[in-house]
């Protein structure tokens, strides 16, 4: 429909025959037509170049008089084509002319307007009378792209002049043009619904930013849909039973800049294609498309899909403004950040912690982001979207949030709830019915009808799934002759079988090249297919070119081959034999790790991708140091998502190895890991290889050893074994009286204070937090700890203003919470300044001022979802909680404590923090009037502090049974093991201010 409805559009196009049916508007001849409008604008463009070829020749061996006669003749039939077909001549220079589709008139599918137009040149200049020998040829050069146009004053008046990266790209990819033909990017083949047949030619390098264009020779455009499916693959038959989605797209694109829809659906539902349409329209309305895709290479590497994007936009903007540093306002540090974005780098601001080179990398992007709008119309597609790492949605989510650019997202099901943050409404991408599946597969077929039978067969095995019809429907179309029996007969059961069939019938030069780039994954940079060509076969243009006309792979824009569809490359990685598939990982790893150390290239392969090949390539050990490369990248941009994924992969690596080995590795990532993954409370994974380095079966060292040893007390006290936890700190404090280190005692001091506090003995624990604050002077003070996470001084007094706020020492409680809150602000440093918020939040609650306490701790609750801290999520959710029923605000207290409950963290997390949870929902269900509800999660709460061994919040729990009690009247169950009094004067003796006014408040009933 998307196809049609544009060439209805395309008004004086006879859409049968692709020639003009009115006759066109005004010359524009480099002279300003009426257009005041456009003028100094960006719009997104066609832009023609063609040259007479050999006219130096033609001058010599011409008289001068019939030499300019050829020449002016030539010239007017080329600019008489471009008329025709609503292009504007720019400029006439010598025996070139430039002109531009898609500006004046603004018409809508100036891709198709321009290649008929450049056709139209080709063939009338072959076909014209122009009786005289030797007869002038042409090469003609098309691009599309963002275009600058403007009015200039000289001597002669106005003429209008157009820059912009995509004139210079045009005028490229004319001179890669065979004489008598049609030179076309890829970028503005994508663009064209119609049926273009097309032979490779090449591929261009921007002098820029190095990236490049795949350049085809454009030998014919069926208007009519082609009758068979060329080059392009994807997207060339019409798009069929998508009404509803392309009219929301169609509203997206057209509508409000700053919206952003997402498509969600199973694989070959369609999700790339209604990008792909997305892309077409908004050319059509002159804007520019950029794109992100995931890549399940990449997910590990933080920020990993954005590097093309942010280059592509400075290629855009460069021609436009001279600085683009200083025309974003970037501060000195956001700058540096671009450099080593663009530079594909990994050193940019080395010296600063690595939360803050993160924060600088989302705001230099989106500051990039903002500018660019400003200048060039754009919209952001962003594809493949369950392969985007964290960083790279945290983006998205602040370009939606910002409602800098419209965005349409696309992704397979299990992305929908990463991709839901960072758009306003989604769209399920269902197969389609029988009736539209139908049509696609006549659509395909049409020229050589299907018998019933074979369509039922078809229909009966795709199920609706788009790829599965196309695919059919192909394999179905039988040479002349065949008959209808033998051609239901090849069709096989499963679309992966035949994929494999089609694979199979490639010879041995295309095969090993289609294995070494299934090796490489879906997509990919040309210049990786070309290298490894060389590397795997005999004739490698020939393989390449086997393998474009075997619709295995295929050019995209910026320099990208791709397998027509991730299916292809799936099947063609699944059929390659074993042995083989090392070989070419194997390949694969030398041809990359080369260019890694080699080349300039921003194309160089992260350390995360060199990690797969040479895992695959069956090199653990090799594999094992990318890993580490990457983690430590991904360590100094905090990315802690990553983390965990390479930590879990080097464990998979390091088992491949013999056990001493294996033991190394695994004790020196969780290392690495183990702060990180304390934020996504995942501590526990790393538990048996922190113990290998802890018992010393593995020796790192004495510092090492003490560091992990101190670990294993942190682990048991998160997994609710604190006396445990305090037998491993004691081996540290010895190991510490025998090496001092201020660092490690540091950290100890920290965890003797968590510790002595869940054993309660608070006053110990402030000791404690008193006695690490002193030692440190006031830099050390918000220096960072470990590799990420911890500022432990501000950590200390987060924790130590709770522990004061439940003794009722307001005073230094406030004291405390104010160093945390300036040295976490001061620092920027997210997961202190979650702590610092949680204590200032906890302060005000307990002090009854609970209107403060819910702006605070609901800032405190969306930080931790949204930094994903999850080691802190259930006491973040539970202190909102108690504070929202504190004020009448039951369904929101009960909405936050079910959405908790469904995360579960609170069950990987055994420490005081996760009591509250339990306290919450009790208290919720008093709240309620829900008795029995009521006196079941007290009950529920007081084992959960039992059976953690938290001695303090055995306290708590017992306290709240009493309450539960006095408002209920019934016995909670397991609360009488303690007479009320041994109660009351235990929490006297402690000096428990905050049970000890509970208490007060129910005295009367429980006395
Ligand atoms: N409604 C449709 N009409 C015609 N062709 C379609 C339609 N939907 C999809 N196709 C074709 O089916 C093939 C698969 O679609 P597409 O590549 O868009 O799938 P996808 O959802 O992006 O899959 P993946 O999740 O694997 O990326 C493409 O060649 C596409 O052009
Ligand atoms: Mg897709």
């Amino acid at each position: 429909m998307g196809a049609k409805d544009n060439k209805v559009r395309a008004e004086g196009l006879d859409t049968a025959t692709g020639q003009p049916v009115q006759p066109i508007a005004g010359e524009a001849n480099g002279r300003v037509p009426s257009l005041s409008g456009d003028v100094e604008a960006v719009r997104f463009a066609t832009v023609l170049f063609a040259d007479i070829v050999g006219s130096t020749r033609l001058i010599s061996v011409l008289d001068p008089e019939d030499a300019r006669d050829v020449l002016d003749s030539t010239i007017s039939l080329i600019r008489k084509a471009i008329h025709d077909f609503d292009g504007m001549v720019v400029r006439v220079q010598g025996d070139g002319v430039m002109a531009v589709f898609g500006v004046h008139p603004a018409v809508e599918d100036h891709p198709l307007r321009a290649a008929l137009a450049a056709r139209a040149i080709v063939e009338r200049m072959r076909s014209g009378p122009s009786g005289i020998l030797p007869a002038p040829r042409a090469r003609v050069g098309l691009h599309s792209g963002p275009i600058l146009l403007r009015r200039q004053d000289n001597d002669f008046g106005s003429i209008l002049d157009v820059v912009g990266h995509a004139t210079h790209v045009a005028g490229q990819i004319e001179k890669l043009s065979p004489p008598a033909s049609v030179a076309i990017s890829a970028t503005t083949v994508s663009l064209i619904a119609e049926s273009c047949q097309l032979q490779p030619l090449g591929t261009i390098t921007s002098e820029i930013d190095q990236r490049g264009e795949a350049v085809f020779e454009l030998t014919a455009i069926d208007l009519e849909g082609g009758d068979r499916i060329p080059v392009k693959g994807n997207a060339t038959s019409p798009l069929i039973g998508r009404d509803v989605e392309l009219d929301a797209v169609k509203a997206l694109v057209s509508g409000q800049a700053g919206a952003a829809l997402c498509i969600v659906g199973e694989a070959g539902m369609g999700k790339s294609r209604l990008l792909l349409e997305g892309a077409r329209l908004s050319a059509g309305f002159g804007v520019t498309t950029l794109v992100v895709r995931g890549n399940a290479l990449l997910a590990p590497v933080p920020f990993g899909c954005l590097g093309g994007p942010v280059r592509h936009l400075m290629q855009l903007l460069q021609p436009l403004l001279a600085d683009v540093a200083s025309a974003a306002a970037l501060t000195a540090d956001q700058a540096e950040c671009l450099q080593g974005l663009i530079d594909n780098g990994q050193k940019w601001l080395a010296h600063l912690a690595p939360g803050d080179r993160n924060r600088i990398a989302t705001q230099t992007i989106l500051r990039l982001l903002q500018l660019a709008v400003v200048h060039v119309p754009l919209l952001l597609l962003v594809d493949d979207g369950q392969y985007l790492d964290r960083e790279s949605l945290s983006v998205l989510t602040g370009i939606r949030d910002g409602r800098i650019m419209t965005m349409l997202l696309a992704g397979r099901p299990e992305a929908l709830t990463s991709l839901a943050q960072c758009c306003d409404q989604v769209m399920n991408l269902e197969p389609l019915g029988p009736r539209a599946a139908r049509s696609l597969v006549a659509m395909i077929n049409r020229f050589a009808p299907l018998d019933d039978d074979t369509i039922e067969r078809i229909l009966d095995r795709a199920q609706g799934l788009p790829l599965a019809l196309q695919e059919f429907a192909v394999s179905a179309q039988g040479e002349d002759g065949t008959e209808p029996a033998e051609l239901s007969a090849r069709i096989p059961a499963r679309l992966d079988a035949l994929l494999g069939a089609r694979l199979a019938a490639l010879d041995d030069d295309a095969t090993r090249l289609c294995q070494f780039c299934a090796a490489l994954g879906p997509i990919f940079p040309v210049s990786r297919l070309q290298n490894g060509a060389a590397l795997v076969c005999r004739n490698p243009s020939g393989a390449i070119a086997r393998l474009v006309e075997a619709r295995v792979v295929e050019f995209a824009v910026a320099n990208q081959a791709r397998f027509t569809h991730q299916l292809v490359q799936e099947a063609a990685y699944r059929t390659m034999p074993r042995r083989r598939r090392t070989m070419m990982h194997a390949r694969a790893l030398e041809l990359l790790a080369a260019q890694a150390s080699s080349s300039q290239e921003a194309e160089v392969a992260s350390h995360a991708e060199l990690a797969t090949h040479a895992e695959k390539a069956g090199l653990p050990q090799r594999a094992l140091g990318h890993l580490w490369d990457a983690c430590q990248q991904a360590l100094s941009l905090a990315a802690i998502d990553s983390v965990r994924q390479l930590y879990l992969r080097a464990r998979e690596m390091a088992a491949r190895l013999e056990p001493a080995a294996a033991a190394m590795e695994r004790a020196r990532f969780s290392l690495l890991a183990f702060d990180t993954l304390q934020q996504l409370s995942q501590e526990q994974i790393t538990r048996e290889d922190m113990a290998l380095l802890a018992e010393g079966t593995v020796d790192m060292g004495p510092g090492i050893r003490t560091v992990a040893r101190i670990n294993m007390a942190v682990l048991d006290w998160i997994d609710g074994a604190p006396l445990q936890g305090e037998a491993w700190l004691a081996r540290a404090e010895a190991d510490l009286d025998a090496h001092d280190s201020l660092p490690r005692r540091t950290y100890a001091d920290l965890v003797a204070a968590y510790l002595a506090f869940s054993q309660a003995r608070p006053r110990a624990a402030i000791a404690r937090i008193e006695r690490l604050g002193n030692r440190l002077d006031d830099g050390q003070r918000g220096s960072t700890f470990g590799a990420v996470v911890v500022i432990p001084h501000v950590l200390a007094r987060a924790f130590g203003a709770w522990y004061l706020t439940d003794l009722g020492e307001i005073a230094k409680a406030r004291s405390w919470v104010a160093e945390a809150l300036n040295l976490s602000r001061r620092y920027a440093h997210a997961y202190s300044r979650l702590l610092a918020d949680l204590a200032h939040g906890y302060l005000h609650y307990r002090e009854g001022r609970f209107e403060r306490a819910l702006g605070i701790l609901r800032g405190a609750y969306a930080d931790c979802l949204h930094h994903h801290f999850l080691g802190f999520e259930p006491a973040s959710a539970s202190w909102l909680a108690l504070t929202l029923i504190e004020l009448g605000q039951l369904h929101e207290a009960e909405a936050v404590l079910a959405e908790s409950v469904a995360r579960g963290h609170f069950r990987q997390v055994r420490t005081s923090a996760t009591y509250y949870l339990h306290e919450a929902r009790a208290r919720l269900a008093m709240a309620q009037g829900k008795v029995v509800q009521a006196a079941d999660l007290a009950a529920e709460a007081l084992e959960h502090s039992r059976s953690c061994g938290e001695a303090m919040h055995e306290l708590h729990a017992l306290v709240l049974c009493r309450e539960v009690e006095a408002h209920t009247g019934m016995a909670v169950w397991g609360a009488q093991d303690v007479p009320t009094a041994d109660l009351v004067s235990r929490i006297d003796e402690l000096g428990l201010a905050c049970l000890q006014r509970r208490l007060v408040a129910i005295e009367d009933r429980i006395a």
